[in-house]
């Protein structure tokens, strides 16, 4: 793909606060990122980061109140989603972004059959008659490697194993051939041996089809196999992001580099999760004034509590452009190497 092209998605300072009884979090924080077609972003961060409200923000999936989106962009193409009305937001939910969520069985509807739920969004946004539909679902099960399909279609949620529920869930999600494919920590509840295959899967389908997919994980392993960029979150904000080589190799943010100290090697390894980091994680209750990393940072500095750091490119990252970070600091052996 080349360079210059213009981005599928492209989220600018994106703000989400939620309104609770004990005041307001600020749970998302002036968010940017971009995916173009055909490329894969991996989100990581610890637990309560961001990363869950920050996509559900943008194809409006969080119930308001509480939530309310405070400002920014969500351009999918030449639309801004965070200006279109509930039911055309509803027709880009369906049919250009789709979503896989962590534990497919709170997203499948029990009573219902799979084929009815791999059909439904076919029948409404791709205006495929009962056939066609039928047709185009057991095309669908069958690319997700389900065996059987046109027989599996008439099964129910729980006749199937987890596995092959997910499997279900991204049936549903690439139905109406989406521009973009959102995953939500979607292999977690799944042993090593189906993680490998649906990764497998993605991959593939990444290629067949060109979408662009954002995948959630608290797997290093995982984005080191499938991201083409990494975007690492702290406290509701982008604290780095970058090419996944370049940021495995040269993580230059305090909290990246302290996530990937505790994994000895990333690649072949076949589970590298986020490493618990001591100390607590931001309090959320204001937009932050000074670095949110700051309590558990070994470099902190007196700026960093007066000044929350702005995203800044990274001079001659070493292995590709594009690798950004929010820190007053920089690590003295890389900023001596990239200056030589
Ligand atoms: N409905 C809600 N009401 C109030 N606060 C919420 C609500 N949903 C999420 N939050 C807060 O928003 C912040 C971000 O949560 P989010 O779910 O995005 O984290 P995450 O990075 O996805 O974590 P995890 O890795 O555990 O999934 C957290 O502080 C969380 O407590
Ligand atoms: S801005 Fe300061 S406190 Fe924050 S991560 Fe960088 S050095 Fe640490
Ligand atoms: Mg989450």
């Amino acid at each position: 793909m080349p360079d210059g092209a213009a981005p599928v998605l492209d989220v600018r300072g994106l703000k989400t606060v939620f309104r609770t009884r004990g005041g307001e979090i600020h749970a998302v924080n002036s968010v940017s990122f971009h995916l173009k077609r055909g490329e894969v972003l991996g989100v990581v961060g610890e637990s309560g980061s961001g990363k869950s409200v920050t996509m559900m923000s943008l194809i409006g999936l969080l119930p308001s109140p509480p939530a309310e989106i405070r400002g920014g962009e969500v351009m999918l193409g030449d639309r801004d989603l965070l200006k279109i009305d509930a039911e055309e937001l509803r027709q880009v939910r369906g049919a250009k972004v789709g979503f896989v969520f962590q534990d497919p069985m709170t997203s499948l509807n029990p009573v219902f059959t799979v084929g009815m739920q791999i059909m439904e969004p076919l029948r409404e946004h791709m205006g495929l008659d009962k056939q066609q539909a039928e047709a185009r679902a057991v095309e669908l099960l069958q690319l997700v490697g389900i065996p059987d399909a046109a027989k599996r279609l008439k099964s129910y949620p729980h006749q199937f194993s987890g596995g092959m529920r997910q499997r279900v869930m991204i049936a549903i999600a690439l139905a109406c051939n989406p521009d973009v494919l959102i995953a939500d920590e979607p292999t977690t509840a799944l042993d090593v041996t189906i993680q490998a295959q649906i990764l497998e899967l993605v991959k593939e389908l990444r290629q067949k089809l060109g979408m662009a997919i954002i995948w959630i994980t608290h797997d290093l392993g995982v984005i080191a196999t499938v991201a083409d960029r990494v975007m690492v979150m702290y406290g509701g904000q982008v604290v780095e992001h970058g090419p996944v080589k370049e940021l495995f190799a040269f993580p230059r943010h305090p909290y990246t580099r302290a996530l990937l100290k505790t994994i000895p090697s990333i690649t072949g390894h076949r589970e590298a999760r986020l490493q618990v980091i001591e100390g607590q994680p931001p309090i959320l209750n204001a937009t932050p004034t000074a670095c949110p990393f700051r309590a558990r940072c070994p470099h902190a500095m007196e700026i960093c509590s007066r000044e929350n750091p702005a995203r800044r490119a990274v001079d001659a990252a070493p292995l590709g452009h594009g690798h950004d970070v929010a820190c007053h600091w920089s690590p003295p052996a890389l900023h001596e190497a990239a200056h030589a």
